[in-house]
């Protein structure tokens, strides 16, 4: 039996990537015999997503590849086919967001999976499959990231809350989250021309330009916000920083302008500022299914269908490149169109090694 995928294979010389190819090719079941370790689930994709890691990984940039020949994709949704971990049977719907998947580990973008059951959470009640894909790592993260706000007692009438990336998967997931909650959101988008409506209807109530926010400022600005979700990094999260309130909380979860952070102590030492770090990659499990439960009640799912759009496995490469061109818009799920009777009738057959055949549309050849 064979599985559609999309596969990276690629020469690493300490570390760094010297030949990349990426290709929809055609596998044998057995090529994921050995994933999963110790006590590994099977999983019949139905949906996985596009985010921006995804887009480097695809593209053979560096950091999120870390082995080949490698499955890409760091989300799935399915239904578990075959489980050698007692905490999941055969018939659960899961949802699983980074642990590694798609980086060290083979990922979403096929329609079969075998990973850890150690990060997969069964799908909330209240959401269905291609919500829970639709959500993915970047709204996974903007719940992380809403969560770390209200612990840091970031409350709605303490005034306005900005959210940078705005346009973007994890920024949309955010605004549309924090507006339901009650905050005034501030939105920070280099599209607010084409975009603008779009992020009002997701709830910000200002938009601004993200080049007022682009280039290094003063270490203590005039206060603006109680709190800030930051996917931008770099001079955009310094001035974030400045601009923050007495012993408000901002949480940085991307790099999006850069990796670099051009801030002084002032607006901790002097304003009691918290900077709140996000990975949702390796998020322990009970923060996971805290995520979980609150994304299925809190986030308006009107507006994650307006801001999901969906594509076939073959669409990954374009939406790739999409995605480093800063042209995408919210969130894109891929639909596996899982064959899913032939799986269940596959389940109990006899495993075994097998290779990858059948490739076809390569990509991003180097
Ligand atoms: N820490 C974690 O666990 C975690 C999880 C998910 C994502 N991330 C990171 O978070 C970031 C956002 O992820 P995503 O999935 O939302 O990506 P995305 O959908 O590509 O959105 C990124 C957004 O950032 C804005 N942007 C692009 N270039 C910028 C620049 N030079 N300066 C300021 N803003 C810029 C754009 O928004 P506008 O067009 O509105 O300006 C863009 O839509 C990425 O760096 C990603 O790797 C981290």
């Amino acid at each position: 039996m064979s599985f559609r995928a999309a596969l990276i294979q690629q020469t690493l010389d300490k570390g760094r990537i010297q030949e990349h190819q990426a290709e929809m090719v055609d596998l044998e079941d057995h090529f994921l015999d050995d994933s999963g370790g110790d006590a590994p689930v099977d999983i019949a994709v139905h949906y996985s997503g596009i985010n921006y890691k995804d887009g480097l990984a695809l593209a053979g940039k560096p950091g999120v590849a870390r082995t080949s020949p490698l499955i890409p994709g760091i989300d799935l949704v399915g239904e578990v086919t075959a489980s050698a971990d007692p905490a999941f049977t055969r018939g659960d719907e899961v949802v699983l967001t980074g642990g590694g998947i798609g980086e060290s580990a083979h990922g979403g973008l096929a329609q079969r999976a075998r990973v850890s059951g150690q990060h997969l959470v069964k799908l909330p009640a209240g959401l269905t499959a291609r919500q829970a894909a639709a959500i993915g790592t970047a709204g996974f993260t903007a719940m992380l990231s809403v969560l770390a706000l209200q612990r840091g007692g970031v409350r709605p009438e303490a005034g306005a809350v900005v959210v940078t990336g705005s346009a973007g998967g994890v920024g949309s997931v955010a605004i549309a989250l924090l507006a339901k909650l009650g905050y005034q959101v501030s939105a920070v988008t280099g599209r607010a021309d084409t975009q603008g409506e779009y992020l009002r209807r997701l709830g910000a109530s200002d938009l601004l330009d993200r080049a007022e926010f682009a280039e290094p400022g003063a270490p203590l600005q005039k206060r603006r916000w109680a709190g800030g979700v930051d996917s931008a990094g770099s001079a955009t999260l310094a001035n974030i920083l400045s601009q923050t309130e007495d012993g408000g909380t901002v949480t940085s979860c991307g790099l999006a302008q850069g990796h670099d952070l051009p801030t002084t102590v002032m607006p901790f030492i002097l304003r009691g500022v918290t900077l709140a770090g996000i990975n949702s990659v390796t998020a322990p499990q009970a923060l996971r299914e805290e995520a979980w439960r609150r994304l299925a009640t809190d986030l308006p799912l009107e507006l994650l269908d307006e801001m999901t759009q969906e594509i076939a496995l073959d669409g990954v490469f374009e939406q790739a490149e999409q995605i480093l061109a800063g042209q995408v818009r919210g969130r894109t799920v891929v639909n596996l169109g899982a064959d899913l009777e032939r799986l269940r009738s596959r389940s109990g057959a006899a495993p075994g090694w097998g290779s990858v055949c059948g490739v076809s549309h390569p990509r991003f050849s180097r």
